[in-house]
């Protein structure tokens, strides 16, 4: 299973990087405007050169999402963000204009991510058109008492019966267990926020076996062994 973060905080990209875990990375409007200073002087081109800052980073898909809604500003911001780096990765919403994008990007040999997904029939319609990720929400599914893991678990098996090569990739992680349901659904990728990541490691008794450990070997060294 690949993990991306799902940030544009260049500081905790740097951090989950230095572990040699990370796969790629995903952003979207909400998380490029958390880390704006000031969003009066944040410009397209200051976007543009944040994300070439995160490709320098890390080596692996990095998603930039449109911002725009018919299929031909889409496709012109596409090919424009595209341009970056060849491992961008272009975010159109599942909407008739985002697929018309995507068809076309992803004609183009330009790698798209389907996002905004909550039901299998836009997973198989964002397949059709040729999507590289499809992108799930499941916290915000969770969010409005459904469960988001039981549409991962519905567009992984509708990949698996007709062999789509799209990959299902687990966003709006909002904890742990949302990472290991989207491992036990067979997902390619969770994309997982940088606290989420951390989360992921502990556990009270490592914690406390690691405690007991070092008193231990405190011993050890007196008695000189
Ligand atoms: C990533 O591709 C998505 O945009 C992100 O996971 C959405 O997460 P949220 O629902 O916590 O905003």
């Amino acid at each position: 299973m690949k993990f991306f973060i799902d940030t544009a905080d260049l500081g905790e990209i740097q951090q989950a990087e230095s572990l040699g875990l990370l796969d790629g990375v995903t952003t979207n409007p909400s998380l490029i405007a958390k880390i704006v200073p000031d969003p009066d002087a944040f410009t397209y081109e200051d976007f543009k050169a944040h994300i070439a800052e995160i490709c320098r980073i890390v080596d692996g898909p990095i998603s930039a999402e449109v911002t725009t809604l018919d299929a031909e500003s889409m496709i012109r911001e596409g090919k424009d963000l595209a341009k970056i780096h060849d491992n961008v990765v272009v975010k159109c919403p599942c909407t008739l204009d985002g697929l018309r994008a995507i068809r076309h990007l992803s004609g183009e040999g330009i790698r798209t991510n389907a996002t905004l997904a909550f039901s299998p029939t836009q997973a198989l319609l964002a397949a059709k058109a040729g999507a590289t990720f499809i992108s799930p929400f499941v916290g915000r599914l969770d969010d409005i008492s459904t469960e988001g893991m039981g549409l991962v678990r519905e567009i992984v098996t509708i990949f698996d019966n007709y062999g789509y090569a799209t990959e299902v990739l687990v966003a709006s992680v909002r904890h742990p267990q949302h990472v290991v349901d989207a491992a036990l659904a067979g997902a390619d990728i969770a994309t997982i926020p940088f606290k989420v990541i951390s989360q992921l490691i502990h556990h009270p008794l490592t914690d406390a076996g690691l405690d007991k450990f070092m008193q231990d070997a405190r011993v050890m060294k007196k008695s000189g062994t």
